[in-house]
């Protein structure tokens, strides 16, 4: 820790004070405080993790003029714009704001989402590449669930800050999400150091469940997880599922709906296909099998060859022989 990341690291525990006071005691975080209750927050949860409002592009200058600060570093904070003239504005102005922590909870960025819709503005804004803050290394809640992973024996993957605080008011406090893009290798060095078993629960929609696919390849090449998967019905992400059927429900779903891996692929490889047409058998057939092919469980193996044999009324010696092939083909 040199002295510019300390500096740093200040700015952004006084930002995330100032944002979080104007949220919550003030009359120009009202209508974002309602937003948020909508939403399902207490604001006990809103204290617990810090959320806050940004108003307008004039609130943290001033703030931080009273205190001598170092100008330089303000402009390399990520907090600020530059105008044409020069001036520095506020980055975030009339979003709530969620503080984003490095994994001993020190606040090294921040993200901002809109109250409503806005076809010209990005619905979640995160602060820039800085001395602090790397998208690619962080996720959100990290500090807090690998605290938890010692009781749980696990961390949850979400893909958003929303599901996230669902999961946690639902109980499960061991969830953390990346920032909108996809799990990265980082990411999983960092989970590693936590955990060794993973709970993938995306979005139920199509984009969720290829995610949810991507995560788990990344995973296997990293490391030797345990893992699990997570579904949701009817296309909903995990905020949507806690508001439509419950805490309770959901806690229930993480608990002891989780599904292994290759059960998660028996479902993921039946989306576009037609599995009464003769022809997306054999495409379905194959890409199980290819998943199966890397299992060296033989009791696993036998249990989903014995499943694929009696759905689709195939011998399973014969299943047996092309697996072999698979295999023999990614040796
Ligand atoms: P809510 O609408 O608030 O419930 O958000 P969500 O989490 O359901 O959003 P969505 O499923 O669309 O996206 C998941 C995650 O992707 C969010 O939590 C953000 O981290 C990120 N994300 C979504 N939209 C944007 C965007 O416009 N810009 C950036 N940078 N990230 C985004
Ligand atoms: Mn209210
Ligand atoms: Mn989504
Ligand atoms: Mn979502
Ligand atoms: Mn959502």
């Amino acid at each position: 820790d040199n002295s510019t990341t300390r500096t740093l690291k200040e700015y952004h525990r006084e930002a995330a004070e100032l944002y979080h006071h104007i949220l919550v005691n003030t009359q120009l975080g009202e209508s974002a405080l309602e937003y948020l209750h909508q939403r399902g927050l207490s604001d006990d949860l809103i204290t617990e993790f810090q959320l806050g409002y940004a108003p307008s592009k004039r609130l943290l200058m001033p703030f931080f003029s009273e205190h001598q600060p170092d100008y330089q570093l303000l402009r390399k904070s990520g907090l600020f714009v530059e105008s044409q003239d020069g001036k520095l504005n506020d980055r975030f102005t009339d979003r709530v704001m969620f503080p984003l922590r490095n994994a001993v909870g020190q606040v090294i960025g921040f993200s901002g989402r809109l109250l409503a819709k806005n076809d010209n503005k990005p619905k979640y804004l995160n602060s820039p590449e800085t001395e602090l803050f790397n998208k690619r290394e962080v996720l959100f809640n990290f500090d807090k669930a690998r605290v938890e992973a010692r009781r749980e024996k696990s961390i949850v993957l979400f893909e958003g800050f929303m599901d996230v605080l669902a999961a946690y008011r639902s109980g499960v406090k061991n969830g953390v999400a990346s920032m909108g893009t996809s799990l990265t290798e980082q990411q999983v060095y960092t989970l590693a150091r936590a955990t060794k078993n993973i709970s993938i629960c995306y979005d139920g929609d199509e984009p969720g469940q290829n995610a949810t696919k991507r995560a788990l390849e990344l995973l296997n090449s990293v490391e030797r997880f345990g893992l699990s998967v997570i579904t949701l019905p009817e296309k909903l992400d995990p905020d949507e599922y806690v508001k439509k059927y419950g805490a309770e429900k959901f806690a229930d779903r993480v608990h002891h709906g989780k599904t292994g891996e290759l059960d998660f692929y028996f479902s993921y490889y039946q989306q576009d296909r037609n599995l009464t047409n003769e022809q997306d058998q054999l495409g379905y057939i194959d890409d199980v099998l290819h998943e199966l092919a890397r299992s060296n469980d033989p009791i696993e193996q036998d249990l989903y060859l014995n499943r694929i044999a009696e759905r689709f009324q195939i011998t399973k010696s014969n299943l047996e022989t092309q697996l072999r092939d698979v295999r023999a083909s990614l040796q």
